[in-house]
């Protein structure tokens, strides 16, 4: 691989925080990038900050995740979702440097009925997995050496998410509903985060190779149910003095969403592990690590 940084954008955001705050500790030289010096809106800001990282290699961890506006803002979520991805894609195939994108377990409609490989059909059900997956065929279409890796139901101490949702739903009522019938895998952004630098290590190691090209699933190991999710949630918080609410299990029906979810959701990550010999934590595990760090910060609002 070329030498330089790891150029990481979104750096505001869940993902992009893991990124820079796990390639400082393990002393891997980054440039973490975020509005407005990096712009899916201006794609100019794109090639300057390119340009001026001189980068190794890019991970792009920054997206348009608001799922029900982007049924309402569909420009701006495929401006970034398709098009910066697209923009920075080019980019990497002609400084000839690889390319890791992050995308969604939502470019499927949850009817298979089991964990969907990489090979699965994708039938997105809203703009923001249509989107996503328009950047997915851009990204591997660009002729670049690029890594899709697609995650799940992403949280973390910081940013905004279902785990500190859900701790402050329970600081202002004792009584919470949450959805019962959608499956899928909780995936902690410091988890996902140390697997993309896992994955930069061996490319510098090793070289790129083919079977690197494509798209990977990568989600904390295991499932649940978004309440399940809240239960376990509830079960840590607990350990640290919080009061438990009551969780009624509810179903999609009953919490009515502008987008549609995919009811199961599960990604199979074999791949994963066949190709770069990974495997994330449990979910459980994880989300015991971050609810303890959430609630060892400041109160969240
Ligand atoms: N969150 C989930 O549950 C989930 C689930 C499956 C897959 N994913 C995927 O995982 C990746 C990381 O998600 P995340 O949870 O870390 O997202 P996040 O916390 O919402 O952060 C998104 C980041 O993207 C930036 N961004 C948004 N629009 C942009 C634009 N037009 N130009 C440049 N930057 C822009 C944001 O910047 P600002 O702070 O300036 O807005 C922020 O830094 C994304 O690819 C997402 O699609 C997420």
């Amino acid at each position: 691989m070329k030498p330089g940084p790891i150029l990481i954008t979104g750096a505001t955001g869940q993902l992009g925080m893991a990124l820079a705050l796990q390639a400082s500790a393990r002393e891997l030289a980054h440039v973490a990038v975020g509005r407005p010096d990096f712009d899916f809106d201006a794609l100019d800001t794109v090639g300057r900050c390119v340009a001026a990282t001189a980068p190794s290699l890019i991970v792009n961890a920054a997206a348009w995740t608001a799922v029900d506006a982007a049924e309402t803002n569909a420009d701006a979520a495929y401006r970034a979702n398709r098009d910066g991805p697209e923009e920075l894609a080019a980019l990497c195939r002609i400084h000839e440097i690889p390319l890791i994108h992050v995308s969604t377990d939502y470019v499927f409609d949850g009817e298979k009925g089991a964990p969907y490989v990489e090979a699965d059909p994708v039938a997105p059900l809203g703009v923001y997995g249509a989107s996503k997956e328009a950047g997915e065929r851009a990204v591997l279409g660009s002729g670049a050496d690029a890594i899709v890796l697609r995650t799940a139901w992403v949280f973390s101490a910081r940013g905004k998410n279902f785990a500190r949702t859900m701790i402050n739903a329970a600081r202002r009522t004792g009584a919470l509903k949450v959805v019962a019938d959608q499956r899928g895998a909780p995936t902690a952004a410091e988890d996902l985060a140390g697997a993309i630098l896992d994955i930069v290590v061996k490319l510098r190691r090793n070289g790129w190779r083919t079977e690197y090209q494509g798209v990977f699933h990568a989600t904390n190991t295991g499932e649940t149910t978004w309440h399940g999710f809240a239960e376990a949630i509830f079960d840590v918080a607990a350990l640290h003095g919080e009061a438990r609410p009551t969780v009624t299990p509810i179903a999609t029906a009953d919490w009515p969403t502008p987008t549609k979810r995919p009811a199961d959701s599960r990604l199979d990550c074999t791949k994963l592990a066949t190709i770069f010999q990974m495997t994330l934590p449990d979910w459980r595990d994880a989300t015991h690590r971050v609810v303890t760090a959430i609630l060892s910060q400041d109160r969240p609002t």
